[in-house]
């Protein structure tokens, strides 16, 4: 099989890259390891910067979320029972878009079936080869028959633990990482979310999340230890341990109901440099992981999309190589960035284990900075509406 430009990963980066470069005629074959449903399964965070529902829209994909996602104006940051409101609008001019995650990949799978867009589905033992040559090419299997798949470009859209990365060598790779002594507890609820905009909550007994899909659907996390298994919470436990972590006044309203899905995960940051080798480019969680703490995972995937795609398309249109020589580079700041707030956030709002007394006074001097001093919203608000691209 031959194409333009080969994607490792069906998930929503490789989608929206594939979905993108079909409008401009550019044709992709997407390998995904795992079959739809699965991918359709995870549940990841909910909170779309305006970049990505620019990109949404230049993709053809975006009528459902604006008919069924929700913007918001601000978001609400408690500490104890004191609770501020930071006021994105205001301060950037921007709301964000609350559809999840879930719910952009399934748009994008759509697009790509109604212009029969090539997905394999359950590929396996893929090996990317000649990436430093004119010619790469990628070798997989798929029920059991080998493939062999020719094309002028490979992005690798296939997360932390894909072959992507590890496919550069060595000895021009270089990796960052930071692992957070704890996870999160997530838990989905056919619930009315607790408030009409998000809370983050810092408490002495850890942090929660109260967020939301829809009207009747709510995502609820709560820090919790890393040997902790999902089965360790009820249901009961969870909500009785949320109530205790959000101020009084939230607590008493909180509807439960019973976990249409519970699971943990664990806090990293990770980045590794370069993104690109030869003609080989990595896209999303295959090149850098951040902390779910301000819910950049996406959209930080979105802005390397962003890059890559008007690189492959000024090669295409133009037969000009500037964007994809620059695309590391480029892709790279950006993700420091969000690498940086994600990072702060969570520190912002986490119980660590080795927290001193004078680290809980660090805390609390930057949540009250933070809640009296319009410079300090401002930047807070313009990098959670997401920096620019
Ligand atoms: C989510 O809705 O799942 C969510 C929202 C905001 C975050 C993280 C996760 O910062």
């Amino acid at each position: 099989m031959k194409t333009q430009v080969a994607i490792i990963g069906g998930g929503p980066a490789g989608l929206l890259l594939s979905q993108l470069l079909h409008t401009r005629g550019i044709d992709s074959v997407v390998l995904e390891r795992k079959t739809k449903d699965y991918v359709l399964g995870r549940i990841r965070a909910g909170v779309l910067e305006q970049g990505l529902v620019n990109l949404m829209e230049e993709a053809g994909c975006a009528e459902r979320m604006h008919a069924e996602g929700f913007t918001h104006d601000g978001t609400l940051i408690s500490y104890g029972d004191e609770i501020f409101r930071v006021d994105f609008s205001e301060h950037t001019g921007m709301p964000v878009m609350i559809y999840g995650q879930t719910e952009v990949t399934r748009d994008l799978y759509e697009a790509r079936e109604n212009s029969d867009g090539k997905i394999e589905f359950e590929v396996q033992d893929v090996v990317i080869q000649g990436a430093n040559t004119d010619t790469p090419h990628v070798y997989y299997t798929v029920g059991g028959a080998a493939r062999r798949l020719d094309c002028d470009f490979v992005a690798g859209c296939d997360g932390f633990h894909g072959v992507s990365r590890q496919s550069i060598p060595l000895d021009v790779r270089r990796e960052y990482e930071k692992i957070y002594p704890f996870g999160w507890l997530g838990i989905l609820s056919e619930t009315p979310p607790v408030n009409h905009e998000l809370i983050y909550a810092n408490s002495s007994r850890g942090f929660a999340l109260c967020s939301m899909r829809n009207d009747n659907l709510s995502r609820y996390y709560i820090q919790c230890s890393l040997s902790d298994s999902p089965s360790d919470w009820t249901d009961e436990a969870f909500w009785e341990e949320l109530k205790r972590r959000i101020p009084k006044e939230q607590a008493d309203k909180l509807v439960t109901g019973p976990s249409i899905e519970k699971s943990i995960a664990p806090l990293r940051s990770f980045v590794t440099e370069p993104m690109r080798w030869g003609r080989l480019f990595l896209c999303g969680d295959a090149a850098h992981i951040v902390p779910p703490t301000g819910a950049k995972g996406l959209n930080t995937a979105a802005s390397d999309v962003h890059y890559l795609f008007n690189a492959l398309r000024n090669f295409y249109e133009n037969g000009s190589e500037d964007g994809i020589d620059t695309y590391s580079e480029k892709a790279l700041k950006r993700v420091w960035k969000a690498e940086r707030f994600s990072w702060w956030f969570s520190s912002l709002l986490h119980r660590y284990p080795d927290q001193s007394a004078f680290d809980l006074k660090m805390q609390v001097a930057d949540l009250e900075f933070l809640r009296s001093n319009k410079a300090a919203q401002q930047a807070m608000a313009e990098n959670y509406v997401g920096l620019p691209y």
